[in-house]
């Protein structure tokens, strides 16, 4: 059973500063909600109920859009707008059970997920990127908790990646992974490599932001050498396989985007857009209006 997820949103944005020096980058909106929204919708449907929110300084506002806000309620109340107040309560009683944790100072992902260990207790868990979307018909985290636990009736201790495959030219934004097929949409992992250059990269199968863990990552999280101010999760992952722990990639079904950079943000709001009838037709009779193409 995954019952408990891990969202590590301490991160900076720089990529989409300036906005990011006072909003954080999971709470721009995606036509009608913000992008943590999606990604805590995602985890609420793949039936996990309690989410550990890894913040920083700055961050508070992702629990504080979640949180209950009872004055904002009595306000919508006196002034009986029962519409808005419907909306309000929907977001704020989403997550049943959420945990916030601090990360006091920036040391990577792979320092932010070990704050979760605590929170996390023993057991496996998910760990989902805030910035990184993904529409499927079946939820991305779901499609992984179902190999998850098929996997377990002839294994333990092991691990998932989600993994897609993506262009030479931008494999280097991501961690890399190597290894044998032992099914349609599953490797078993060799090799991972953070951010390799094209030509060291030793497959195109990139890592997305969906893990599961068994929780021996944590004893591997405290082993890893600090590289360049940060500890990686990938190099806790390498250690994890080095001392003999499964750890497979998942092919998903579905389109991921990433919303963390300038470009991958514009095409997700033209992705939700387009998916909205009333929207898609907004779109269309501007581009027709306007000549674009
Ligand atoms: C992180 C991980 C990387 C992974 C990526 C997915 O990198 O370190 O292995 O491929 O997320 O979005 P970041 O995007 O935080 O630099």
């Amino acid at each position: 059973m995954i019952r408990k997820a891990v969202i590590p949103v301490a991160g900076l944005g720089t990529r989409m500063l300036p906005i990011t020096k006072v909003v954080p980058k999971e709470l721009l909106n995606i036509i009608d909600r913000p992008t943590i929204e999606y990604v805590v919708d995602e985890i609420i449907s793949s039936e996990i109920n309690t989410l550990i929110f890894i913040i920083s300084q700055g961050k508070g506002g992702i629990i504080d859009y979640f949180d209950t806000n009872l004055s904002l309620r009595s306000f919508l109340k006196e002034r009986n707008k029962p519409e808005l107040l419907k909306k309000v309560e929907e977001v704020e009683e989403k997550i049943k059970q959420l945990i916030e944790v601090r990360q006091k100072v920036p040391e990577g992902l792979g320092h932010a997920v070990l704050m979760a260990e605590r929170a996390v207790e023993n057991e496996p868990f998910a760990v989902v990127l805030g910035d990184d979307l993904v529409d499927a018909e079946t939820p991305c985290l779901k499609q992984m908790i179902d190999v998850y636990n098929l996997l377990s009736n002839q294994t333990q201790n092991h691990s998932i990646i989600a993994v897609e495959e993506v262009s030479k030219k931008d494999i280097h934004r991501y961690g890399v992974i190597d290894g044998e097929r032992v099914g349609d949409n599953l490797i078993k992992i060799k090799k991972v490599v953070e951010k390799p250059s094209p030509e060291e990269a030793p497959s195109n199968l990139a890592i997305i932001g969906r893990y599961i863990f068994d929780p021996v990552i944590f004893e591997f999280l405290k082993k890893i050498p600090k590289v360049q101010g940060e500890y990686q999760l990938t190099d806790a992952i390498q250690l994890m396989i080095n001392n003999g722990y499964e750890v497979y990639a998942y092919l998903f079904e579905g389109t991921r985007f990433d919303t963390g950079n300038k470009e991958g943000f514009f095409k997700t709001v033209l992705h939700y857009a387009i998916k909205n009838p009333a929207l898609k037709e907004v779109l269309i009779s501007f581009v027709n209006e306007r000549k674009i193409c």
